[in-house]
């Protein structure tokens, strides 16, 4: 993708990576994802703020070499990960006078993940201003916007703010900017499910920051750029809150229909409650959409069959996935089935246990389930609809 002007002197020279469709071994991406890397042009200095993925770094050095950039001064990270700090020692190489400014902990991380040596880098401070003639970048540090070390830069005179991963989405699309709002607001929304909710408490105060700085534009190095930041933002808020929605999420798996049955009556029963479900089926889901659906959701359901003495791997799956990425849930049920025994409840109860929520008594049948484990079911239904109408 060439290179794109945002402001005078301010340009987009990342790489859009329409076809990758698992990231870290683990995150699927079902529309691709972009590696954004600016390039502001002072009087005096040029920086780089972040580079790509370095498969894509043929398509830096053309956004580069479009541009006629002969020099680079400094190359700001963000973000030691690769897909933004990866082409760092192939920028230094094929520019050697550039210098990485970065934060200490950055510093070492890309000495450590991609061996930048220390003596390339010149560590600033949280609140430093690096002066380019004319334009100038002030550093914010904002731990945990994915890793300890990430922070954002803000280009004073332009008012926009550079926010590496943070207000991200895995969304490659040839439109520089996020003016299709809903479907950039999907994609933000499984970003943040996926990368950001487990850190979801320190966001209110760098959300403040934010609105303090009043940017014009916002700039993350994956997905489309905001300019129109009061979006992105006002997201990130409701994401971020305490509130739940009226909402039950039902994960289930089931082999031979019993649990099927539960889940299904369990659901009609809700859904008569006006007890908004998000039914996914285990075996077939893209991760990603349960944890967006786990953003909101009050409740949480999960519904399997015992294999031999525990629960369905796919269960396990869910449910460790909901403890590491920590929502807001307040609620959880286990429900399903098993033959003769087993630990499924106490295996699933041990993985959701870090997320201190009010767990309902378990509900498992023998088989196929009876008269009274389906009226069992309707009571739940009942007890989930009370709770989530106390929350309101
Ligand atoms: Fe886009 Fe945490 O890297």
């Amino acid at each position: 993708m060439a290179p794109r002007k945002l402001k005078e002197g301010v340009f987009s020279v990342g790489a859009i990576d329409w076809d990758r469709r698992l990231f870290d071994s683990l995150i699927p991406l079902p529309l691709g994802t972009s590696y954004n890397a600016y390039l502001i042009q002072g009087e005096n200095r040029t920086a780089l703020l972040d580079t790509v993925e370095p498969a894509l770094i043929k398509d830096l050095f053309a956004n580069l070499d479009e541009l006629g950039v002969k020099k680079i001064d400094y190359v700001v990270s963000h973000h030691a990960e690769q897909d933004h700090s990866g082409s760092i020692p192939a920028v230094l190489e094929r520019f050697p006078g550039a210098r990485v400014v970065t934060n200490q902990k950055c510093a070492d991380l890309l000495a450590s993940h991609l061996r930048v040596p220390a003596a390339a880098c010149d560590i600033i401070a949280d609140g430093a201003v690096l002066d380019l003639g004319g334009k100038s970048l002030q550093f914010t540090f904002a731990p945990w916007v994915h890793w300890p070390e990430t922070m954002f830069s803000f280009a004073r005179e332009d008012k926009i703010l550079f926010t590496c991963d943070f207000f991200g989405s895995h969304f490659a699309t040839g439109t520089l900017y996020a003016d299709d709002e809903h479907h950039v607001y999907l994609s933000a929304k499984r970003y943040y499910a996926e990368i950001m909710m487990p850190f979801r408490g320190k966001y209110p105060a760098y959300l403040q920051k934010v609105e303090a700085m009043a940017p014009e534009i916002i700039a993350p190095s994956h997905g489309p750029i905001y300019r129109r930041p009061q979006f992105i933002l006002d997201a990130y808020k409701d994401w971020t809150s305490d509130k739940v929605k009226n909402e039950a999420l039902v994960a289930y798996v089931s082999m031979h229909g019993s649990t099927k049955l539960m889940v299904d009556r369990l659901v009609d029963r809700l859904v008569a409650h006006g007890v908004n479900v998000k039914q996914f089926d285990l075996a077939t889901i893209d991760i990603g959409e349960l944890a967006m659906a786990l953003v909101d959701a009050a409740t949480l359901v999960l519904a399997t069959p015992t294999v031999l003495n525990g629960p369905h791997p796919a269960a396990v799956y869910a449910a460790y996935l909901a403890g590491v990425i920590k929502p807001k849930l307040r609620h959880a049920v286990l429900i399903g089935s098993q033959a003769w025994g087993g630990k499924t409840v106490d295996t699933l109860k041990g993985l959701l246990a870090g997320l201190k929520l009010e767990m309902f008594d378990p509900l498992m049948t023998r088989g196929l389930p009876t008269a009274g484990d389906l009226a069992a079911v309707d009571k739940l239904a009942e007890t989930i609809q009370a709770r989530h109408a106390a929350l309101a």
